[in-house]
């Protein structure tokens, strides 16, 4: 069925058939994603919330990579403002998620926020621009995604409105293509130094998948079948290796200290610095036990051979 739409969907936008699309199919793209009923039996205890939302926001997810005023400072107020421009887009700009009431999240309800972070649907019903990652925020509790929100509200909020000018692709592409992304947890696995913790923080919480994965595609999706294969075409200043473990392309060949070590400190085992765009500066006041979770769900990662040249120093520069 969901495959049968797909194909209507493509023959309409290759048809230009835009009017009739909207016609035929209440909702070609679209679609809504209920608000989360967030009940006590899903959120279980609710002290240590905000503290646990600020790990999140800053040591973990670092939404100040994107949201920050100042993206160079993810520590600093997340008032927004930074442009994603490219073809598919045209310029979309990240929210305000300071509680300011007019032009941050101040009127939005929690599950509202919970909503945005997991299904990319925004307070009035509209689905965001997929730079921002619902597409592995999906796979976040209901807790800790509550956890985000609660920390947001506790800050301080600023005044700073932000206009996205959405070209036309974009413009296309949300009524014929996207949708909110439909949550696929409300609980996360125990927290415990396993693979399966890990996996939960490195694809649901984290973004490593969202960086480490190649993309392809009109739409630049995930490749999901080689997950953490590393990206060697990769828009960013610098190209995310591949983490699988391979030996002669991927991180086969470290011990997790290696690993434990290299996110603390910024230098591989090789010696070589890593690029600041891989925001080793926060992450590396992930817990230990975190850390160590993620490397042992690595670990049970397929070996795929992808080598992941880094870029000419003159690129690097960004
Ligand atoms: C890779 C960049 C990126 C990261 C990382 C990111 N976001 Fe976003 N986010 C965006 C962009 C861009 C938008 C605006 C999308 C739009 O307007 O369509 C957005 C929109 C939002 C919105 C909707 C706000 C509104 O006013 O509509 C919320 C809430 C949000 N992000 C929360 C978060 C939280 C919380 C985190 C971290 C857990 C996070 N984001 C991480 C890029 C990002
Ligand atoms: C915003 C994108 C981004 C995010 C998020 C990200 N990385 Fe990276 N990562 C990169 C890039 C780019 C590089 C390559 C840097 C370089 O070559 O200097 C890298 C390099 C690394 C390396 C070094 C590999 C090597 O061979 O030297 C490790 C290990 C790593 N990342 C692990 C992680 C883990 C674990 C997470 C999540 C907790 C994560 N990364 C999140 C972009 C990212």
């Amino acid at each position: 069925m969901p495959s049968t739409i797909g194909k209507i969907r493509r023959a309409l936008l290759a048809s230009a058939g835009g009017a009739a699309c909207v016609a035929l199919l209440a909702s070609c793209g679209g679609g809504h994603v209920p608000l989360p009923a967030l009940s006590p039996a899903v959120i279980g205890d609710t002290a240590g919330l905000v503290a646990r939302g600020e790990y999140i926001v800053r040591d973990v997810a670092v939404c100040g990579h994107c949201h920050a005023a100042d993206p160079r400072d993810p520590d600093g107020p997340l008032s927004g403002g930074r442009a994603f421009r490219n073809w598919r887009l045209g310029t979309i700009r990240a929210s305000n998620l300071t509680p300011d009431a007019q032009t941050g999240l101040g009127r939005w309800s929690d599950a509202e926020v919970v909503r945005a972070i997991r299904a990319g649907e925004d307070r009035d019903g509209h689905v965001l621009a997929p730079v921002m990652p619902y597409a592995w925020f999906r796979g976040m509790s209901e807790r800790d995604a509550l956890a985000v929100a609660r920390y947001l509200k506790s800050q301080p909020p600023v005044h700073n409105p932000v206009r996205n000018r959405p070209n036309l692709v974009y413009r296309a592409a949300r009524i014929f293509a996207l949708s909110p992304a439909r949550p696929t947890t409300t609980v996360a696995p125990p927290p415990a130094a396993d693979a399966a913790y890990g996996g939960y923080l490195a694809k649901h919480v984290s973004l490593c998948g969202d960086c480490h994965t190649p993309r392809g595609g009109v739409q630049q999706k995930a490749d999901l079948d080689r997950l953490f294969a590393g990206d060697a075409s990769s828009s960013f200043p610098e190209n995310p290796a591949n983490l699988t473990p391979h030996e002669e392309t991927g991180i086969g060949g470290w011990t997790e200290e290696d690993f434990v070590r290299t996110l603390r400190t910024g230098v591989n085992p090789r010696g070589d610095r890593i690029h600041p765009f891989m925001p080793w500066r926060e992450l590396r006041r992930m817990r230990d036990d975190d850390l160590r979770a993620i490397y042992r769900y690595l670990r049970t990662l397929p070996a795929i051979r992808n080598p992941v040249p880094e870029k000419a120093p003159e690129d690097a520069s960004g």
